[in-house]
C-alpha cells in the first residue's frame, strides 16, 4: 500500500491523539532532547481526566508539570533515570524509580516486564519512502515504540533526519502530530570547565592511546576529555550519547573512526544531548550511525572494539573501590545509566581503558569525595570488581587485579591532600593499610 494513503487520515491535533489514553494505561515517553513536549502538555491538560497512569521515561529536559503535585491519582512518573526535573519527585516519594541498566532499559518494555499502552515519541518528517527518522533520541525509543500497543507521534520539522537504525515507518505509527519548533538544548559543562575539571581531563587523556575507540558519559569531566585530545591520532566513537564536543575532533581531522574494529569508519551512538550547533551537524550526517541501546550499551557489542575507552564520573568512591555514582547517601540523584555497561565493555575490549573521573572533593572542599566507606544508603554503579582507572585533579590509580592494601594506598595518593592524614588513619582501622 502507498504510505501516503496513511498519513493524512492519522493525521491528528496533540488534544485529539491524547484522548486515546485510557485510566490505568502505561505510558512510555521518549526522553533526552527529544522530549515530545506538545503531546506532554496535552496530556497534563487531559490528566483530570485519568486516573493511574503510569509514564515512564529516561532522562527527560524541559517542564517539570506532568510532576506536579496536582497529578495525584492521574499521573505517576517512573523514571528509569532520575534528571533535574523529577529529581525532587522522585526524593520526595511523589514519583518512583526504577533502577535499571541502559543496555536493558529497551528490554524492560520490549518484553513485556513493563507492557506499554501508549508510547509518545518525536519524529522527522517521512522520507520519501515513508520512513521517519527518530532523530536526536534512537537507543531507548525505536523498540519501545515497536513494542507499544498504540504509537503517538509529533511529527517536527526541525528534528535532525539521523542514519542507521533510526528508523520507523509511518505505518507503525497510530497518530502522527504535525508540529514545528526547536530541540530544548542541554549543553554538556556550563561554560568553560573549571580549573580542577581542566586537570582531570588532562590526566585522563594521558591514559588515552591513538586509535582508541571512545564513550563519554554525563556530566562535565567526560565531554571536557575531548578538548585534550587535538593531537591524538584516529580516534572512534562508540557511546551511548555523545555532545557538541565531537565536531571540533572531526573537524580537526583526529576523530577519523579510520583504526575501529567494529563499525569502522563511522560514530556509533544511541542518542545526542547538545546544542543546535549538534542538531545540524547530525542531520543526515552518514557519519554518524544511530542504533538502539540494547545493541550500543550490550557490553559484548562494546568489547568488538579494539582499545575501548570509557569515561565515566562519580558521586564518590571508598577504599576498596566501590564507585557510588548515582545518589549522595540514600538520596536518589540519577541512575547507571551506562556507565557499567562501558566500563565492563571496555575492561573486556582488547587494549581497553576503563575510566571513572571525579573531583577529589564536593561541597567547596568540604567533602572528600574519597571515603573509607560509602556514605550510608550510597548506592554502588561500578563494583569493585569492574572498577580499573580512577582519576582526579591529583592524578591517576590503577585499580584493576590489585589488592584492597594496594587500592587504598592508591586512592589516598589521589585524595584532596588535606584529607590524606585522616583516610590514612581509617585506613589502618579498617585493616586496609
Ligand atoms: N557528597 C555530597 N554531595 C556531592 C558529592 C558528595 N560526595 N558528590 C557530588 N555531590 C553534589 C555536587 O556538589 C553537586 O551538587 P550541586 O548540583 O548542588 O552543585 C551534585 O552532587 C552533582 O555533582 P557533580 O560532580 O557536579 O555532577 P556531574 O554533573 O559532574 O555528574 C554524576 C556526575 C556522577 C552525578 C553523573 O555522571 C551521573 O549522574 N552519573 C550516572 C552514572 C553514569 O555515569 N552514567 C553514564 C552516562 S548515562
Amino acid at each position: 500500500m502507498d504510505w501516503t494513503n496513511l498519513y493524512q487520515p492519522r493525521i491528528a491535533t496533540a488534544e485529539e491523539a491524547i484522548r486515546k489514553v485510557k485510566s490505568g494505561d502505561r505510558i512510555f515517553l521518549t526522553g533526552n532532547v527529544s522530549i515530545p513536549s506538545k503531546l506532554l502538555a496535552a496530556l497534563v491538560d487531559y490528566a483530570p481526566k485519568l486516573k493511574d497512569v503510569e509514564i515512564c521515561h529516561a532522562l527527560t529536559v524541559g517542564s517539570a508539570d506532568y510532576v506536579g503535585p496536582e497529578m495525584e491519582g492521574h499521573l505517576r512518573v517512573n523514571t528509569l533515570f532520575i534528571g533535574h526535573n523529577v529529581r525532587q519527585a522522585v526524593q520526595s516519594g511523589k514519583a518512583d524509580f526504577t533502577p535499571v541498566l541502559l543496555s536493558e532499559f529497551p528490554l524492560l518494555f520490549k518484553n513485556d516486564v513493563l507492557p506499554v499502552d501508549v508510547a509518545l515519541i518525536h519524529v522527522s518528517p517521512p522520507d520519501e519512502h515513508g520512513f521517519c527518522s527518530l532523530g536526536v533520541e534512537v537507543g531507548l525509543t525505536k523498540s519501545v515504540a515497536s513494542a507499544a500497543k498504540l504509537t503517538i507521534a509529533e511529527v517536527n520539522q526541525q528534528m535532525p533526519r539521523t542514519l542507521g537504525d533510526s528508523f520507523i515507518h509511518v505505518s507503525k505509527i497510530d497518530n502522527l502530530v504535525p508540529v514545528d519548533y526547536p530541540l530544548p538544548e542541554l549543553p554538556m559543562g556550563d561554560g568553560e570547565p573549571s580549573e580542577v575539571v581542566n586537570k582531570i581531563a588532562a590526566y585522563c587523556a594521558e591514559l588515552i592511546p591513538d586509535g582508541a575507540t571512545m564513550q563519554m558519559g554525563i556530566g562535565a569531566i567526560p565531554d571536557a576529555v575531548l578538548k585534550f585530545l587535538f593531537d591524538k591520532k584516529d580516534l572512534g566513537v562508540h557511546t551511548e550519547l555523545f555532545s557538541d564536543g565531537v565536531i571540533d575532533l572531526v573537524n580537526a581531522g583526529v576523530l577519523t573512526n579510520a583504526h575501529k574494529t567494529l563499525h569502522p569508519g563511522k560514530i556509533v551512538a544511541g542518542f545526542i544531548l547538545g546544542t543546535q550547533r549538534l542538531y545540524d551537524w547530525v542531520d543526515d550526517n552518514p557519519l554518524c550511525e544511530f542504533h538502539p541501546t540494547e545493541y550500543v550499551n550490550d557490553p559484548f557489542v562494546i568489547a568488538q572494539n579494539a582499545r575501548q575507552v570509557a569515561i565515566n564520573a562519580a558521586i564518590e568512591i571508598d577504599l576498596t573501590g566501590q564507585v557510588c555514582a548515582d545518589s549522595i547517601g540514600p538520596k536518589l540523584f540519577s541512575g547507571v545509566g551506562g556507565q557499567l555497561d562501558f566500563v565492563y565493555g571496555a575492561s573486556r575490549s582488547e587494549g581497553g581503558v576503563p575510566i571513572i573521573a571525579l573531583p577529589s572533593t564536593a561541597k567547596g572542599d568540604e567533602i572528600s569525595r574519597i571515603v573509607p566507606m560509602l556514605n550510608q544508603g550510597a548506592g554502588v554503579v561500578t563494583t569493585r570488581n569492574h572498577v580499573h582507572f580512577i582519576v582526579t585533579e591529583y592524578g591517576v590509580a590503577d585499580l584493576y587485579g590489585k589488592t584492597i592494601r594496594q587500592r587504598a594506598r592508591a586512592l589516598i595518593d589521589i585524595a584532596h591532600p588535606k584529607f590524606r592524614p585522616e583516610l590514612e588513619k581509617a585506613a589502618k582501622e579498617l585493616h586496609y593499610l
